[in-house]
């Protein structure tokens, strides 16, 4: 977690609502959907301070929940001075049993907790909070501990079969809560009542849209760069970097350098769309580095994937510097972090399973101050914008791609040969994923060349090439990935024209390991 509240990138509106993570699997999920409802929103940590958010006090705050009991030693509580601020709040699961806690009610150990779909009953009284949803519905739970008697002064309007205080509201004081998790899509009504505490409790406007993410970036990026500053983007083909570079050029126009490193290591034609797109379509200067050579060169003979991975980075780096001197004047560097990189938990503890390399990670002693246009935004707005500002569905919804490019789906030495086999087939993969509609729905999609040889059959004719590994994968958060169970036809496509068309290709094999214990790529 950040320390405090997460600002700089973009500036943000006016009114703001913090959802305050005590621990949640679920905390950046609520904050997309208040942005979800036109309504800008951050995580907070719960230490947070009634002093820090005295300063500029946010709109409405919203308790997540969180893994503890209220009542175990070292459970994450509010800092009590904070309700003494006049700032609607809507506690959820662990939220709510807080507010109960900390505000004069109790919170209880249940015989059982409720985990899953639970009946939600409303309670014979009128509710702000609720408005006209359905007496009953089905809600969401995941919880053991449950509110017994709700906050001091607050008057329950709904429980469950193991929950007597399912919901809450005290509207005089400004303080909500519901026992379930509205946030989430198995929750029927969930996104009417965070609208209406939203709109009615916490009075705010739907003004988070587009244009105004839009419009907010571009001044907070003229600000930060003035009227003569210059700025560098390096292009990665990859949709963050891209909508970072689209939006600062629309900021300060010709006074942004794009840089493309050709590794000769991208996908077809990649290159080709990446110039095609900037240069033409979006009209920014580019640099096109065709350093493809110097990356063969430098691999020639390597094959254990880290090394090769060290490899491509420090070849990277050096064409990127060379480039980025020759643009003396430049002091602002582009790069398309986005909200779950700031927000995330450090993983500085973890073991290093790959060395990961991004066109960001330039040495220091090139002196750029950062330009992080995206900091703020999550994937989903990212893409919105990216499509508002006119850059095509390739480079939107382009799936992931590693830095070292092709460099690690291929096993063993790499050389323009197998790039070339690789790329043909890669290519096909990802027509007939397309074709068959799954572009967006699979997480990544892709072929992997193998540096074995295997004996086939092809008119009569005895063979000895390589094969292909198809892999696919599904996943939300790249830490667990699942194969994609793709259709026989599909699969069968992909394979005989794999072997038909890719020359050096005998063998078509598709990947079934998850993640863990497999990595997505191959090394
Ligand atoms: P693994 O193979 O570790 O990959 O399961 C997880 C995700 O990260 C991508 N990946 C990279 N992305 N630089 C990147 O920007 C890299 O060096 C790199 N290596 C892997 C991979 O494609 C998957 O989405």
């Amino acid at each position: 977690m950040a320390d405090g509240p997460v600002t700089g990138g973009i500036s943000h509106p006016d009114q703001v609502v913090y959802v305050v993570d005590f621990g949640a699997q679920y905390a950046q999920l609520i904050a997309r959907r208040v942005r979800e409802l036109n309504v800008y929103s951050e995580i907070v940590p719960h230490r947070i301070t009634a002093a820090e958010l005295a300063d500029k006090p946010p709109a409405a705050l919203i308790l997540s929940g969180g893994p503890k009991s209220v009542h175990v030693e070292g459970a994450p509580r509010l800092d009590p001075a904070i309700y003494e601020l006049d700032i609607p709040i809507l506690g959820i699961c662990y939220g709510a049993q807080l507010l109960a806690h900390q505000l004069g009610g109790t919170v209880g150990r249940n015989e059982r907790g409720e985990y899953g779909r639970t009946t939600f009953r409303r309670a014979g009284v009128e509710s702000s909070l609720l408005g006209e949803i359905p007496t009953e519905h089905t809600v969401w739970m995941s919880h053991f501990d449950a509110v017994s008697a709700p906050p001091a002064g607050a008057l329950v309007t709904a429980s469950t079969d193991n929950s007597p205080v399912a919901a809450f509201e005290d509207t005089a004081r400004g303080r909500y809560g519901v026992q379930h998790h509205p946030e989430v899509v198995h929750s029927e009504f969930g996104m009417e009542i965070l609208d209406r505490f939203l709109r009615n409790e916490a009075g705010l406007e739907a003004n988070w849209t587009m244009g105004s993410i839009i419009d907010s970036a571009v001044e907070a990026i003229r600000d930060q760069v003035g009227e003569t500053g210059r700025a560098i983007c390096g292009l990665s083909g990859g949709v963050d970097s891209a909508v970072a570079a689209a939006l600062v050029h629309k900021a300060i126009g010709p006074r942004l350098t794009c840089v493309y490193v050709d590794t000769g290591l991208m996908r077809l034609n990649e290159s080709d769309q990446v110039v095609e797109t900037f240069q033409k379509h979006q009209g920014i200067e580019l640099i096109h580095v065709r350093a493809a050579d110097r990356f063969f060169d430098r691999l020639e003979g390597i094959v254990e994937p880290e090394a090769k991975r060290k490899t491509i980075g420090e070849v990277f780096i050096r064409v990127f510097e060379e480039a980025a001197l020759g643009l003396q004047d430049a002091e602002f560097l582009v790069q398309g972090t986005l909200y779950p990189d700031v927000v995330e938990s450090g993983t500085s503890d973890a073991a290093t399973i790959k060395s990961h390399h991004n066109v960001g990670g330039l040495p220091d002693d090139l002196q750029f101050d950062l330009v992080e246009p995206l900091r703020n935004l999550f994937k989903d707005e990212v893409r919105k914008v990216g499509t508002e500002l006119g850059l095509p569905d390739e480079i939107v919804w382009r799936q992931p791609f590693p830095g070292p490019g092709l460099g690690v789906r291929i096993i063993g030495e790499v050389t323009r040969e197998k790039v070339a086999i690789l790329q043909h087939a890669d290519a096909i993969v990802r027509e007939e994923i397309r074709n068959a509609g799954l572009e967006r729905e699979i997480f990544q999609s892709f072929a992997v060349l193998a540096d074995i040889r295997t004996v086939g059959v092809m008119g009569d004719e005895r063979t000895y090439a390589h094969p292909i590994i198809i892999r696919a994968v599904t996943s939300d958060d790249v830490m667990t990935a699942d194969w994609a169970r793709l259709p026989y036809d599909l699969m069968e496509r992909m394979s005989n024209r794999i072997i038909n068309e890719v020359d050096g290709v005998n063998r078509v094999a598709y990947d079934i390991t998850s993640k863990p214990p497999g990595t997505i790529e191959w090394e």
